[in-house]
C-alpha cells in the first residue's frame, strides 16, 4: 500500500490539546509513514522535537514564522542552531513572509527570513517557506539567496511555480486544491514536474473536501491525493509513491 508523507503539520496547535497523542499514535494504521511538524517559534520548535522524540515517524522543522518574526531577539539564530543539531530536525521552517496578516513590519519579516535562510545554508538543511500574499518579495529573496527546500501551501501562479522549480526548489500542496475556488492550485498541480511535488496538510487547518471546516489530520491527505491524481491522470498510488519519495529525498529521511 502506498504511504502518506505529510510534509507540513502543526500538532502543537491548541486544537489537538484534547487528543494530540491519540491522533499521532493512530497515524501509521491510517497509512501515514512520515510527518514533519513545522514550528512557528522557539516554543513550538521544542514541542516539534518533543513529538519527534516520541514517535519514530515524526520529524521537526524549526524556525520563526513571519507572524512571529517580532520574537527574533538577539541570539535567536544560535538558539535555532542548537535545536537544529537534533538528529530529527530535518528543515528550517516555517519561515517566510506574510503580507496578509501583516502583523510584523515587512522589513523585520524580510530580515528574519533572510537570516534563517542563511542558517539553513550553513547547516545544509532545506527551508520550509511560508508565502502569503507576498509572492514578489518572496521570489526576490529566493532568487537572491537560493536555498534548497519547499514553498509550502503553494498559492502562486503556474509561472511562479515554474520559477521555483527552476531555482531547484519544490512545492507542497494541501487541501486547498480540493476547494471549489482553487483554480491556481489546480493549474499548478497539473503543471509541476512530479518529482518536485510534496503533499501536506497544514493540520489542523486547510482541511480538504469533504471534511472542509473540520479539524484536519495527516490521514486526510488521502483526499488531496485523490484530487491531484485525478488532475494529473495518474493513480493515487503513483502520486503517493512519488510525493513520499520526493519528501524523503528533500528532508534526507530514510524510510
Ligand atoms: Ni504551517
Amino acid at each position: 500500500m502506498a504511504m502518506i508523507f505529510d510534509a507540513h503539520a502543526h500538532y502543537d496547535d491548541d486544537k489537538f490539546n484534547d487528543d494530540r497523542f491519540q491522533v499521532l499514535s493512530s497515524m501509521p494504521e491510517k497509512g501515514v509513514c512520515c510527518i514533519v511538524n513545522a514550528a512557528v517559534d522557539i516554543e513550538t520548535a521544542k514541542l516539534s522535537i518533543e513529538y519527534a522524540e516520541k514517535y519514530s515517524y515524526v520529524y521537526a522543522a524549526v524556525g520563526l514564522h513571519p507572524e512571529c518574526a517580532h520574537k527574533a531577539e538577539e541570539g535567536y539564530i544560535d538558539r535555532l542552531k542548537n535545536l537544529a543539531k537534533h538528529k530529527k530536525v530535518v528543515a528550517i521552517g516555517e519561515i517566510g513572509l506574510d503580507y496578509y496578516w501583516d502583523t510584523v513590519p515587512r522589513d523585520v519579516q524580510k530580515r528574519v527570513f533572510i537570516q534563517q535562510i542563511e542558517l539553513a545554508k550553513e547547516l545544509n538543511l532545506p527551508v520550509v517557506v511560508h508565502d502569503r500574499d507576498a509572492h514578489g518579495d518572496t521570489m526576490d529573496i529566493l532568487r537572491q539567496y537560493k536555498p534548497s527546500g519547499i514553498v509550502h501551501c503553494f498559492s502562486g501562479s503556474v509561472e511562479m511555480c515554474r520559477e521555483v522549480v527552476k531555482l531547484g526548489m519544490s512545492i507542497s500542496l494541501g487541501g486547498v486544491v480540493t476547494f471549489k475556488n482553487a483554480r491556481h492550485s489546480v493549474e499548478v498541480a497539473k503543471d509541476i514536474p512530479l518529482d518536485r511535488l510534496l503533499l501536506e496538510t497544514d493540520a489542523p487547518y486547510m482541511t480538504p473536501v469533504p471534511f472542509r471546516g473540520k479539524r484536519c489530520d495527516s490521514s486526510m491527505i488521502k483526499y488531496t491525493a485523490e484530487k491531484i491524481a485525478e488532475i494529473r491522470g495518474i493513480t493515487v498510488e503513483e502520486l503517493l509513491n512519488a510525493t513520499t519519495e520526493n519528501a524523503c529525498r528533500l528532508f534526507n529521511i530514510e524510510l
